[in-house]
């Protein structure tokens, strides 16, 4: 297992970074997850244009282009020398004042950190997962807008623990609404009658890399996908639920709560769309 920390353009084996660092302090940072086919960054593109479109959307100004990140990318995964590598990249605020206001710290910290790839076990791919509708809500979009992925992820920790204490292996949210929303790390989709269904951004949701590349390939292979919102209860009726993430991938869920989905083993549509999505990856 190899590890190399890249902190401001300098790579390190080991980081110890300021506690004063408001990103510690109060989540004030920003981050993206990415994973690497052949040790390659995949669609880097895609994680550096929404890195940015969250610091945009909390004034946090990173003072270097996607070019840089590229060439730090390229350096940090040579350096570590991985088959296979999970890349997670931050800026936080920096150093300031121990108080909320972000006037104080003036230079963004950049971190990232690219170790070997820690896969799901297979037997979740096999026999997906355990999932559970869980009381705590998904963050409102108006008060910290899941599609913006900073730091502070105290809501899905939350739910986290939730769901541990059910016994399930993650959980799945609903908005202040009622309306279902997504999972702790990944996007949730059901399917009924073949269709394929995924709650729309406005629920308040993660724009997933992984969501808007099922999303295509579901259409391009003759699936009708339906975004909208729909209440919680409405997922004991699926035929199939999945997941999708970085790291997740597609992954079948095959017990809600407790009880099976559909057969309770991974159905046609979600082993169709994991076939057709690890074709794309690894052709
Ligand atoms: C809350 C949340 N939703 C969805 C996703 C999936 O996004 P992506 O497919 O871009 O990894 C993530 C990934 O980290 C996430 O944290």
């Amino acid at each position: 297992m190899t590890t190399k920390i890249n902190f401001n353009g300098q790579i390190h084996d080991e980081l110890n970074i300021s506690v004063l660092d408001h990103g510690f302090l109060f989540g004030d940072s920003v981050y993206e997850v990415v994973c690497t086919i052949k040790n390659q960054p995949c669609f880097l593109d895609k994680h550096l244009c929404r890195l940015f479109a969250s610091a945009s959307a909390i004034s946090l100004d990173i003072p270097h282009d996607k070019q840089w990140f590229q060439e730090q990318l390229n350096t940090t995964l040579s350096a570590a020398g991985n088959l296979e590598s999970y890349i997670r990249i931050i800026v936080t605020r920096g150093i300031g004042e121990v108080n909320i206001d972000p006037s104080t710290c003036h230079r963004p910290n950049i971190i990232i950190i690219v170790m070997e790839t820690s896969e799901y076990p297979e037997s979740c791919y096999e026999k997906g997962i355990h999932v559970a509708l869980v009381s705590i809500k998904r963050n409102s979009r108006d008060a910290l807008n899941p599609n913006v992925k900073t730091g502070n992820y105290l809501n899905n920790v939350l739910a986290k623990v939730e769901s541990n204490k059910l016994g399930a292996q993650d959980a799945i949210m609903v908005n202040s609404l009622g309306h279902l929303t997504e999972g702790t790390t990944s996007n949730l989709f059901f399917v009924r009658d073949g269709h394929i269904f995924t709650p729309s951004l406005d629920c308040g949701i993660l724009s997933g890399i992984t969501r808007e590349i099922v999303i295509q390939l579901s259409k391009e292979n003759g699936f009708r996908v339906e975004e909208g919102k729909w209440p919680g209860e409405e997922l004991s009726e699926a035929d199939e639920i999945f997941l999708t993430g970085t790291i997740k991938k597609v992954m079948p869920v095959s017990h809600l709560d407790g009880r099976p989905v559909g057969s309770g083993k991974p159905g046609p549509v979600t082993l169709k769309l994991m076939r057709l999505y690890e074709f794309l990856l690894k052709g």
